[in-house]
């Protein structure tokens, strides 16, 4: 599936940035070339850190549409500036900070969330409408979660991961290896205009999802996430795996 592979793409990339360290006898950069921390210009930021996976402007990356005036107006500050410093488990969202091994200061990632809101939020997004919240309130209900992606999801996205939609499966071992619940209500709520994923007013025909069928749909689908993504004889143990573990990861079969 195109998605699962693009996201794939991105781990290569997240090695890369890990491999920016100096090697012997390269020669010092000359005083008119800013140190690293010091560069505090979005533009230059981005593009040496985000564009890669989220797109050159925001947007067709592998990753999702922060130039989406939707999602703009969704996030809090607090929430973005903390998935850029620590990364978000699950997915292969690096973590930026120093202090989180990452190669950005302070300064440098409230330069990025200052810099897209600058550029990519827009007034009134929602056209007067209030969206659900950026964060689910509770734990979802998966079971009730499989219902709504038959309403909401599989006329796009196919009744199961062998019979695919238009849009592909999202139901792919590989592909929910990639993300976690906060992935699909990011997709889902303010939608993905740059892959043609509606908002969550257009996913239901006839009215909007709520706020709980968005949260089941991600418990359910994140309960469909492989114990062994890419693996397909789960059943089949590893050298390292005690016979407690493996007899706990057959159960959740
Ligand atoms: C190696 C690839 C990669 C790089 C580099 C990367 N991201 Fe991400 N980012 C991801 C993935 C994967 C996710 C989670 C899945 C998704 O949202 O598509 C994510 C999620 C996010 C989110 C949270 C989306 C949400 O759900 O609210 C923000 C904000 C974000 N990234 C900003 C940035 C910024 C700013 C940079 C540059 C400093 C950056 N990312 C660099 C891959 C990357
Ligand atoms: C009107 C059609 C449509 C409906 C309904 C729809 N989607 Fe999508 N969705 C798309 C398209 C188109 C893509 C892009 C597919 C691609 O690039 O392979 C997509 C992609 C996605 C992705 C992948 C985003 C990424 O990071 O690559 C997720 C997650 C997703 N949809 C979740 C959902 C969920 C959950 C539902 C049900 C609540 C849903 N979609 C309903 C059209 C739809």
């Amino acid at each position: 599936m195109k998605r699962a592979g693009s996201l794939a793409g991105m781990a290569t990339l997240a090695l890369l940035a890990l491999a920016g360290c100096d090697l012997p006898g390269k020669p010092k950069a000359g005083p008119e070339v800013p140190r690293p921390e010091e560069v505090l210009a979005f533009e230059t930021l981005y593009a040496a850190n985000c564009a890669g996976c989220h797109g050159a402007h925001g947007q067709d990356g592998a990753a999702t549409n922060l130039a989406n005036p939707k999602y703009q107006a969704l996030v809090d500050d607090g929430s973005m500036r903390e998935v850029i410093a620590k990364g978000m488990k699950g997915t292969l969202m690096p973590a930026f900070a120093q202090e989180n091994g990452g190669m950005l200061t302070d300064a440098q990632i409230d330069a990025l969330v200052q810099g897209m809101r600058a550029n990519w939020r827009r007034p009134d997004a929602f056209g007067g409408e209030t969206p659900p919240p950026y964060k689910a309130t509770h734990a979802g209900n998966a079971e009730k979660g499989q219902a709504v992606y038959a309403i909401a999801c599989a006329r796009c996205h196919g009744p199961s991961a062998q019979q695919r939609g238009e849009a592909g499966s999202i139901l792919d071992g590989s592909f929910l290896a990639l993300i976690n619940e906060q992935t699909v209500r990011t997709t889902v709520i303010p939608g993905r205009p740059d892959i043609g994923e509606p908002d969550w007013r257009g996913h239901i025909p006839g009215r909007a999802m709520t706020d709980d069928e968005i949260t089941d749909v991600s418990a359910w689908l994140m309960s469909q996430r492989p114990a062994n993504p890419g693996q397909p004889y789960p059943a089949v143990s590893t050298a390292a795996e005690k016979p407690g573990e493996k007899q706990a990861s057959a159960l959740k079969h």
